[in-house]
């Protein structure tokens, strides 16, 4: 029998994933949990013919110029910010991430946010951990209200559509997004809006971002468009951290620009101890949590095997981030 490639896997994964690659490939699984340094990560790598990786490993063109068999980078997440696609690209190698299997969980995590920053749980639970409830109290702990609002979504794909068909069809919510492209389904589904920006900014309740990073969507949000803001507004992140420009969030938070934030994703991750951001009473922080369900994690885990495998065999990839490699392939 022919020997089995050799693959890193930069962190333990669901069985549902890893005893298929431990079928297929002769892998390494790095079992610390924090990831690699980069330097090791390379070292790793280098005589490997596949990778999966995290959204915390960077996979940049170095290491790939490094890696002279590599043929497959599997990527555990949707996002593949952390990877160089078109060094992959220029090199031939072949990279799949894990659409559609979280769109629920991470809409759900998006609206979860939306709801806890809007009626201010984590600081009611703060509250009362801290012994200060003495009483019911009518002036006490004011949150906004969610039914019949305007709910502005940016980036209206996948999750950005399942977020806006909660808010709508649970919570009567009017529907605005900010995209490139028009969304059919979500105009004609959930009567939602394509507007730009600026409009979207000063007309809705909520502001959920769901599109990816790139160097046209850094830091997209930042003094400028919390300004545009209602103060009533409640702004969720549960995409990328650096969509946000932080220290104007901070500020804005602080100043009364919007009313709160629930974030699952910052800049840095983790934030910084001594970031003010976490001394505010109206922002909640969760550690990036928004696909971390079983079934999805399993589901995850499943998709980022098939690619490995399949990138492995040169084959088609089942969810294939840079199907334009075919032509330079590395075989
Ligand atoms: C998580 O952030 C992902 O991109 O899957």
């Amino acid at each position: 029998m022919a020997d089995k490639p050799k693959v890193f896997v930069t962190r333990n994964l669901p069985d549902a994933g890893l005893k298929l690659i431990k079928e297929h490939c002769d892998a390494e699984i790095w079992p610390d949990p924090l990831p690699p340094p980069y330097e090791v990560l390379c070292e790793k790598v280098s005589d490997c013919a596949g990778l999966v990786s995290l959204l915390t490993d960077r996979v940049d063109e170095a290491l790939m110029q490094r890696s002279p068999k590599l043929k497959v980078i599997s990527n555990f997440a949707v996002g593949f910010n952390n990877i160089d696609i078109a060094a992959a690209t220029r090199l031939g190698i072949a990279v799949g991430n894990t659409p559609g299997v979280l769109t629920d969980a991470t809409a759900d995590m998006a609206f979860c946010l939306l709801i806890a920053a809007a009626r201010r749980l984590v600081e009611g639970h703060a509250y009362t951990l801290a012994g200060k409830w003495k009483t019911w109290e009518p002036l006490g702990h004011l949150g906004q209200d969610l039914v019949g609002r305007t709910v502005g979504v940016i980036g209206m794909g996948r999750i950005g559509y399942a977020f806006a068909k909660r808010c709508h069809a649970g919570w009567d919510m009017k529907v605005l997004y900010y995209d490139l492209h028009k969304n059919e389904k979500a105009e004609q589904d959930l009567g939602a809006r394509q507007v730009d920006l600026d409009t979207l900014l000063r007309e809705s309740d909520f502001v959920s971002l769901h599109t990816d990073l790139n160097e046209q969507t850094r830091g997209m949000i930042g003094a400028a468009e919390f300004k545009k803001m209602k103060n009533t507004a409640v702004l969720i992140n549960s995409a990328r951290g650096p969509l946000v420009k932080q220290k104007d969030l901070y500020e804005a938070l602080k100043n009364g620009d919007i009313f709160a934030a629930g974030l699952d994703v910052t800049d840095p991750e983790p934030p910084e101890m001594d970031d003010p951001l976490l001394t505010l009473p109206n922002v909640i922080i969760a550690p990036h949590i928004a696909s971390a369900t079983v079934g999805t994690r399993n589901a995850m885990a499943e998709i980022c095997a098939k690619n490995l495998i399949a990138g492995l065999k040169g084959e088609k990839l089942p969810a294939w981030v840079n199907p334009e490699v075919e032509a330079n392939r590395r075989r």
